[in-house]
């Protein structure tokens, strides 16, 4: 255990009109450094998670959190960028700062302002994670991979659309309890199982529902080393943090294997000297429903091909025995890419501390993972989270 989260900020996610990347940078960083209870002039290192990727013009975004205050003016900062696993990529910055003692407190702001475009042309832009030189003509933007992924599922196991059905019922429902949450409304399961006008074929067997939104967000933290830790108000320790990337080209793996998230959890579990079931809930990368069923194999809640047993079952409900995205995932709460995984962390850490908002908080929250996702199984990033006391 190196480093802990020691403050944290998660802003509305939405199609946020009236924003830019600059504004949701400067709310959530000066909101991160308040909640850890220090002074912007106690940061050190500085880390900022955007793609952008021609979402907004500004693409240069490291020095924006320095509008926060005078007092962060010369800090070292860096934007950081890995697809959708962009804000777990600034938090292993962090950590790897802290654990190579060049910093006391690092601030993380990951951030994206997707909604300036409009769906097609940011799938224009969210292709761009793919292969290029194989995968780029594939239609729908980066549906279209999944909308791949998923008919390849479907061949080899059988048609799994009861199961994503499921999957989308269970993200709105649990982010109808999440104030952050771009929809905060539940969807009927005979909405999400049906194609209609309103939830129409978007790529393959993925309809609209299957899909996390075009969203626009930010969320911050505060990250120490544990000594420092230990004298704040609140600190959630990384008890294991683990970073695998597989080959970027489909063509050269078996895509519905997902084996870089499995060897990622199994490296986590494993720093973690930890068995899956030990942990409270997961927030994995849902950013289509297709995605968090392979995940469950993944993560080895399931054996290959059975994932749709675990929302059969209830396994990953909110009162089920690992309750997967209480948050409501991407898929309900959005996914401005840059601010994802950083949102992932927020939300983790705020049920172990015991601090969601209302009815979003878990009884009896210990222990925490989150799998964040880069392209298609590409940049894979498991942390385990637990209460540093
Ligand atoms: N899930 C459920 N409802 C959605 C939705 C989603 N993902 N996206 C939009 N809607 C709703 C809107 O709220 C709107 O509802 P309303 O009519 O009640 O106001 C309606 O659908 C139409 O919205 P619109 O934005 O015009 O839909 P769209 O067809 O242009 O876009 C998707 C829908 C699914 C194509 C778009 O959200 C998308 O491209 N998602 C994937 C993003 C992505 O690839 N991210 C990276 C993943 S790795």
């Amino acid at each position: 255990m190196t480093a802990c989260i020691v403050g944290w900020s998660h802003g509305k996610f939405g199609k946020l009109d009236n924003e830019t990347s600059e504004s949701l940078i400067v709310k959530a960083a000066s909101e991160a450094i308040a909640h850890a209870g220090i002074e912007p002039k106690d940061i050190d290192v500085i880390y900022v998670g955007n793609m952008n990727g021609g979402f907004v013009r500004q693409e240069f975004h490291s020095s924006l959190p320095l509008q926060t205050h005078p007092d962060l003016r010369f800090k070292p900062s860096t934007r950081v960028e890995n697809a959708c696993a962009t804000g777990s990529a600034a938090i292993h910055m962090g950590l790897n700062t802290l654990a190579a003692k060049k910093a006391r407190f690092v601030l993380v702001v990951g951030v994206e302002k997707m909604t300036e475009l409009n769906s097609a042309q940011a799938g224009e832009v969210l292709i761009k994670a793919s292969y290029v030189a194989e995968e780029a003509n594939i239609e729908a933007g980066f549906a279209g991979i999944f909308g791949k992924i998923t008919s390849a599922y479907f061949q080899r196991y059988g048609d799994k659309s009861d199961a994503l059905a499921k999957i989308a019922v269970k993200a709105h429902r649990n982010g109808a309890k999440n104030p952050f949450a771009h929809f905060q409304k539940e969807f009927a399961y005979d909405f999400c199982r049906t194609p209609s006008d309103k939830n129409p074929f978007v790529a393959g067997p993925l309809k609209r529902t299957d899909c996390s939104p075009v969203t626009d967000g930010a969320a911050a933290v505060v990250l120490a080393d544990v000594s420092t830790a230990l004298g704040m108000k609140q600190a959630i320790a990384f008890r294991a943090a683990q970073h695998v990337n597989d080959f970027l080209p489909m063509s050269k793996r078996d895509i519905i294997k997902f084996e870089g998230p499995a060897l990622a959890w199994k490296q986590a579990l494993g720093e973690a000297r930890l068995e899956l079931l030990d942990l409270s809930f997961v927030e994995s990368h849902d950013c289509f429903t297709s995605a968090e069923l392979i995940e469950y194999e993944a993560m080895g809640l399931t054996a290959p091909g059975e994932g749709e047993k675990a929302i059969h079952e209830g396994w990953v409900e909110r009162d089920g025995k690992l309750p997967v995205n209480v948050s409501g995932g991407l898929k309900a709460k959005g996914h401005p890419v840059g601010a994802t995984g950083v949102s992932m962390h927020v939300m983790t850490a705020m049920q172990l501390h015991g601090s969601a908002p209302g009815a979003l908080q878990l009884p009896n929250a210990k222990m925490g993972g989150v799998f964040n996702m880069g392209g298609a199984a590409v940049a894979n990033y498991v942390s385990i989270l637990e209460p540093l006391r």
